[in-house]
């Protein structure tokens, strides 16, 4: 299936790294040229390497999504060498595991925090970028949500910023102003994904037994998801064959979502 990306500017949040990595690496294998941002630049050169081996060329930013001037720079830079983009994934997000189990405890702090991280940095990238989208009348905007935003399986923080998410994905989807303008907006629900290095691993190794039984009893297919198969799903969202797929939210997790 041509899926009509080859040549298109895209822009991957967090993209150095996990799913962010792997949906920058599929959308460069459809040709697409990519642009990536985070705060590590020792991770971003590495990505950046891996992904220019792919024949694109790649763009990368420093930027802490919670500094409303490195997002702001992160989309100037862009413009300036590019002129437009036509891809904005909105994939920076996380914080599931700040703060702790007590609500009371929790301060507004990490509430504000794991807002913007993902909530917040959706809103503004996708507010920057929308001009350029609208005077070449053609856009992509997915926003990588999760699970939690569907139901209430997290800490309640965290499920407040992803389901933020979808609701605003939907909110734009329904302006009639934008989307026949070519721009159509959407978010990704995973599951848990197995990401590598973030103490996995680790886990497996030191009780082989025990991860087997919580993979057996937590995850209808017996395993986490892997960031490519995350990534598919956001590749096909952002083609051209999915024209007609606006202000949906589509799960990706194997069954693990009890809800309907
Ligand atoms: N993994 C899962 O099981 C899962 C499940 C459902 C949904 N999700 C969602 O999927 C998205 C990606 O998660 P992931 O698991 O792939 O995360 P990850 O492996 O930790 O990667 C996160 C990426 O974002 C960057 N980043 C983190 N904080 C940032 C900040 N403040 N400013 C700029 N960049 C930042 C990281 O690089 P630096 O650290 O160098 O900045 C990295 O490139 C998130 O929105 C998450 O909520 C994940």
């Amino acid at each position: 299936m041509d899926l009509g990306l080859q040549g298109k500017y895209a822009l991957v949040t967090g993209g150095s790294h996990g799913i962010g990595l792997a949906i920058a690496s599929s959308l460069a294998e459809e040709g697409c040229h990519i642009a990536i941002c985070s705060r590590s630049r020792e991770r971003l050169f590495k990505a950046e390497n891996f992904l220019k081996r792919k024949g694109v060329e790649v763009l990368s930013f420093v930027a802490d999504v919670l500094n409303t001037s490195d997002i702001e720079k992160t989309v100037s830079g862009i413009l300036k060498k590019w002129g437009t983009l036509h891809i904005l994934v909105n994939n920076v997000g996380g914080g599931g595991r700040w703060g702790n189990e007590s609500v009371e405890e929790t301060s507004d702090k990490v509430w504000s925090d794991v807002y913007n991280k993902n909530a917040g940095a959706a809103l503004q990238f996708t507010r920057l970028i929308l001009p350029a989208m609208r005077r070449q009348k053609w856009g992509r905007i997915v926003t990588i949500s999760s699970i939690c935003g569907l139901e209430a399986t997290g800490r309640p923080w965290y499920v407040v910023a992803k389901s933020a998410e979808i609701s605003l994905m939907k909110s734009l989807a329904v302006r009639s102003e934008l989307v026949r303008d070519g721009i159509t907006f959407n978010s990704i629900a995973p599951g848990t994904v197995m990401i590598p290095n973030t103490g996995w691993e680790e886990k497996m190794e030191e009780d082989p037994k025990g991860h087997r039984a919580m993979l057996d009893k937590q995850f209808p297919l017996g395993r986490m998801g892997t960031p490519e198969e995350i990534a598919n799903a956001v590749v096909f969202v952002c083609s051209q064959k999915a024209s007609f797929i606006n202000g949906s939210c589509i799960a990706v997790d194997g069954g693990e979502r009890k809800g309907f």
